[in-house]
């Protein structure tokens, strides 16, 4: 059987890894037990292509190197929809997948997912049925249009089954595998635990930049993760100006902010007249995107997580990290503290923020992993593959 499976952008590194291992632990068995390998061509559309952002992840995870790279890079959402797709295109009619195979939501999903139906290949998605039902989200459109193309839905909780069968997905087609993103996590946590916080302070230091902080201030429960990159905020002259005044005139002063910076991110608040602000703070590490299990060892350690990614609140949920999700709505209920989980959802209106924070900063850790995050995912997804 031949397999494409795509990557584009950081938050599908993670999703990947565990599968072409899966798929690697089956072709080391399937010839004795009558089954036929996996050829398995992975594709990397090049959405991210920093180092940070992408080909670290790739070494620190074990990633098997592309085996091919679109370099696509970035662009506006047509043009990298549209770049991904016409390159896509070629190694379809080259390769001649049984199955193209998509994690999560980002551009290179959506853009591989219309090209394999349109070259008639067998479509199977990973992390399928999440709903934000917020149309003002490039990825909701992403999730959607993959959804409704694909042969083979896996999912990773009931509340993404329901959507799915309130879209008219049949049955059949729904398989509840679990969650890949646990898999790495279950897989890297003692590798993680290993790593020091202030050698993650000082080695990812923001170059070219004399910060304020100093690494040693970094110590178990005294401080919060931020991460911010989404459009709604930070492109939002005024959610940024309210957003950093919060973090430095009040959250630093309590607890130490460890601020792995998207390139996005900090364009903008250069943009926006707010950098000197926040790079004079004392409080504020300020960092260069982080590595993966760096950014496992600051969540297992911190107090709080205050961000707008969607896996991250996964890894909360399941490191039991009180999390204030900066977002008005959520395509990942099942890690909100109503089911379960620890994360609250506290928009981008600074009141709901602060009294977010309030409540969150003293909350105990509470470990939480839904049904079928238990590290085995990916082997149930490649069974099903081949089954
Ligand atoms: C993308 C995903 C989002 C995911 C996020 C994680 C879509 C629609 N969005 O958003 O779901 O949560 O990745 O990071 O696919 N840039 C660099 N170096 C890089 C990559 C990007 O400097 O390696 C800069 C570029 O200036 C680019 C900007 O970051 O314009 C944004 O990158 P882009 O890939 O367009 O989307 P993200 O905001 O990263």
């Amino acid at each position: 059987m031949k397999v494409v499976s795509v990557v584009g952008a950081r938050p599908n590194f993670m999703k990947i890894a565990p599968f072409a291992r899966a798929v690697a632990r089956y072709n080391a068995k399937a010839p004795g037990q009558g089954g036929q390998p996996i050829d398995h061509c992975l594709v990397h559309t090049g959405q991210h292509y920093d180092v940070q952002m992408s080909e670290g992840f790739f070494k620190a995870l074990n990633i098997p190197s592309p085996t091919v790279n679109l370099e696509i890079g970035s662009g506006t959402h047509a043009e990298q929809v549209g770049r991904t797709m016409i390159a896509f295109e070629k190694v379809v009619k080259d390769f001649q997948p049984d199955w193209v195979v998509v994690v999560g939501d980002v551009n290179a999903t959506c853009a591989c997912s219309i090209t394999a139906k349109k070259e008639v290949v067998k479509l199977a998605h990973i992390e399928a049925g999440l709903r934000s039902f917020d149309l003002a989200m490039p990825e909701e459109i992403n999730r959607m249009v993959t959804d409704r193309l694909s042969d083979m839905l896996f999912t990773t909780d009931e509340l993404a089954d329901a959507n799915l069968r309130s879209e008219g997905v049949p049955d059949e087609k729904i398989r509840r595998v679990g969650n890949v993103m646990i898999d790495t996590l279950f897989a890297n946590r003692e590798k993680a635990a290993r790593l020091t916080l202030g050698e993650i302070a000082e080695r990812h230091a923001l170059k070219g930049h004399a910060g304020a902080f100093d690494a040693n201030n970094l110590a178990p429960g005294t401080f919060a993760v931020l991460t911010m990159h989404r459009p709604s905020n930070v492109d939002d002259r005024g959610v940024m100006g309210r957003m950093a005044g919060f973090l430095v005139d009040e959250v630093s002063r309590e607890l130490a902010i460890a601020w792995p910076i998207h390139p996005r991110t900090m364009a903008r608040l250069k943009e926006f007249g707010l950098w000197e602000k926040v790079a004079a703070c004392p409080g504020v590490a300020l960092l260069e995107p982080v590595g993966y299990h760096e950014m496992l060892k600051l969540n297992m350690d911190c107090r709080l997580m205050l961000t707008d990614s969607g896996g991250l609140q996964e890894e909360c949920c399941v490191l039991g990290t009180p999390c204030l999700t900066l977002r008005s709505n959520t395509e990942r209920p099942v890690t909100l503290t109503e089911h379960g989980g620890v994360s609250v959802l506290v928009g981008n209106d600074i009141e709901k923020i602060r009294a977010g924070y309030a409540e969150m900063k003293e909350k105990p850790r509470r470990p939480h992993a839904p049904p079928l995050w238990d590290g085995r995912t990916a082997e149930r997804i490649v069974a099903a593959l081949v089954g």
